[in-house]
């Protein structure tokens, strides 16, 4: 047997740690910004046209006007309008019928992000326009978090990078002075979030020959470093000596051995009680195993990751915006390959709660490191509840596509919680049942149960596998992103071909609304 050091990481391309701000955000009075700033005006479609024409000098009002008579602007969602009235420039910026809705907001503040990146200063005046006065702070707030979402590139591997990253400046401007420090503090949480995301895809979107389970770990060790976490490794060695076996044979094919990391955010201030446990599949490529995939498109499978990047980027998150509860984020991560060490279809192992696996097929090995997980947390933490996210079949991505993930629970409260939290985050999630007449889909005539049963209800296998390993009791949510985990082409706020970070705003989210 030939012994292969795994890969050295000093020699490869930075990975950057602590998420990092793309833009910088400001506030105070009109007329505060830069003298080479282009003004952004939100319009919504129900604009109220008597409040619109107070806010203005008479110059833009009749130039909006203008526009609005010959149809060219209709306020319609991502409509935007450049305009250059005597020596000033204006960019109108539809939010479209509902001025309330995040994803509404967030493309306008996308939008004008870009517009200040297209003026010569780099910055943008936001003015309230025609939002109602009441309004205007959430507004500006989720056009901030647009912004920083719209931001994100990732062009590192590129020598002639097509857009070079600027830093934009914008600067809401506010009537009302007493609003700024509200808002500041509103838009230090938001764009935190955002850049947690903006993270998540960025790590999300690096191949596999650099993030893999090894450089992985070492990334997670700086990241807590910097941001105050607390990481812990299990290592193979340990996860061996743990009985670990589903972790421990999906990455046993990879000289880049399995690890368990887990970051958790405790805040002194953390109210006491049980935690919130986060799980995330990082699976840094998946070949199949032995149960090989078909060649076209493997290289997507880096993207397997994403479940567990998104939790890492909750963890980042949770700790920058100090977020008063205690979260517990567990990221099993392993490298499914094919090799002469790999796991077989045929072998039957022993899971860390002791049941026992038939491997009916090496290519659903996303179960098999989330349930060692699972049961892991459930064991050392006793927590609140459990959400897990994981890419983890392709049966959801042919039933919900690209708009919702797929979401099964053991707890109505609890799936009720995220679907509203995806909700409000604009990352959408439609629940699957979890009945139990589908518990003998995975029946095995030699162990407790399969992997992987016939062709029936593939993301439903899933979650009654992954259901097995929590402790009874326990709610428990598991969410099927392999649909939304990545982006084939421009989603408004979101630039396609890459990672989308889905999971990070819906969980913090989430973690919010339970107070
Ligand atoms: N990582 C894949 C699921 C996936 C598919 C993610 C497409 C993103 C896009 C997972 O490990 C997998 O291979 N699932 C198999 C399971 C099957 C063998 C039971 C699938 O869904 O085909
Ligand atoms: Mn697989
Ligand atoms: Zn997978």
């Amino acid at each position: 047997m030939t012994t292969r050091k795994s890969i050295d990481v000093s020699s490869m391309p930075s990975v950057f740690v602590l998420p990092q701000l793309l833009n910088i955000y400001s506030a105070g009075r009109l007329g505060m910004a830069h003298k080479n700033a282009i003004t952004v005006i939100p319009v919504h479609q129900a604009a109220d046209r008597g409040a619109l024409k107070k806010e203005f000098d008479a110059e833009i009002w009749d130039a909006i006007e203008a526009q609005r008579k010959d149809h060219v602007f209709t306020a319609a969602a991502g409509a935007t309008r450049h305009l250059r009235i005597n020596d000033r420039r204006v960019a109108l910026i539809g939010l479209g019928a509902d001025s309330a809705d995040r994803s509404n907001l967030c493309w306008a503040g996308a939008l004008a992000a870009q517009a200040a990146r297209d003026s010569s200063s780099s910055t943008a005046e936001i003015v309230r326009g025609s939002i109602p006065a009441s309004d205007w702070l959430q507004t500006a707030v989720h056009m901030a978090e647009g912004a920083e979402l719209g931001s994100f590139t990732f062009q590192q591997y590129k020598n002639n990078p097509d857009s070079p990253q600027t830093r934009k400046r914008l600067h809401f401007a506010f009537a009302d002075e007493s609003h700024l420090t509200t808002f500041n503090r509103a838009v230090h949480d938001v764009v935190r979030c955002a850049s947690a995301a903006n993270f998540a895809r960025h790590l999300a979107n690096h191949p596999p020959n650099v993030i893999n389970p090894t450089t992985l770990t070492q990334i997670c060790r700086q990241l807590a470093k910097q941001c105050g976490l607390r990481c812990t490794v299990i290592n193979f060695e340990q996860a061996t000596r743990l009985s670990m076996g589903g972790l421990c044979s999906v990455g046993r094919g990879s000289p880049n051995k399995p690890a368990m990391i887990i970051l958790e955010h405790k805040p002194s201030s953390s109210r006491s009680g049980p935690p919130i446990a986060l799980v995330g599949k990082a699976v840094t490529f998946d070949t199949g195993g032995i149960s090989i995939k078909p060649a076209a498109g493997m290289g997507r499978m880096k993207y397997d990751k994403c479940g567990g990047m998104a939790v890492i980027g909750v963890a980042a998150a949770a700790a920058m915006m100090n977020l008063p509860r205690h979260v517990v984020c567990v990221i099993p991560t392993a490298e499914n390959m094919v090799d002469g060490e790999a796991y077989r279809p045929g072998d039957i192992i022993r899971m860390y709660n002791s049941k026992t696996v038939d491997v009916t097929n090496t290519d659903a090995e996303g179960r098999l490191i989330l349930a060692d997980a699972i049961s892991y947390v459930c064991k050392h933490y006793h927590p609140s509840a459990v959400v897990d996210l994981a890419t983890l079949t392709g049966g959801v991505v042919t039933a919900l596509g690209g708009v919702y993930a797929g979401l099964m629970a053991n707890d109505d409260a609890l799936a009720e919680q995220l679907i509203g939290a995806g909700r409000a985050a604009d990352e959408l999630l439609w629940r699957l049942p979890l009945n139990p007449r589908y518990r003998k889909l995975l029946d095995s005539p030699h162990a407790d149960m399969v992997n992987s049963g016939d062709r029936e209800a593939h993301p439903i296998q899933g979650g009654i596998f992954l259901q097995e390993f929590v402790t009874a009791g326990t709610p428990w949510a598991h969410l099927d992103i392999a649909g939304v985990s990545y982006l084939k082409e421009d989603y408004r706020y979101l630039k396609g071909l890459q990672a989308s970070g889905f999971g990070v705003r819906l969980i913090i989210e989430f973690i919010k609304s339970r107070g």
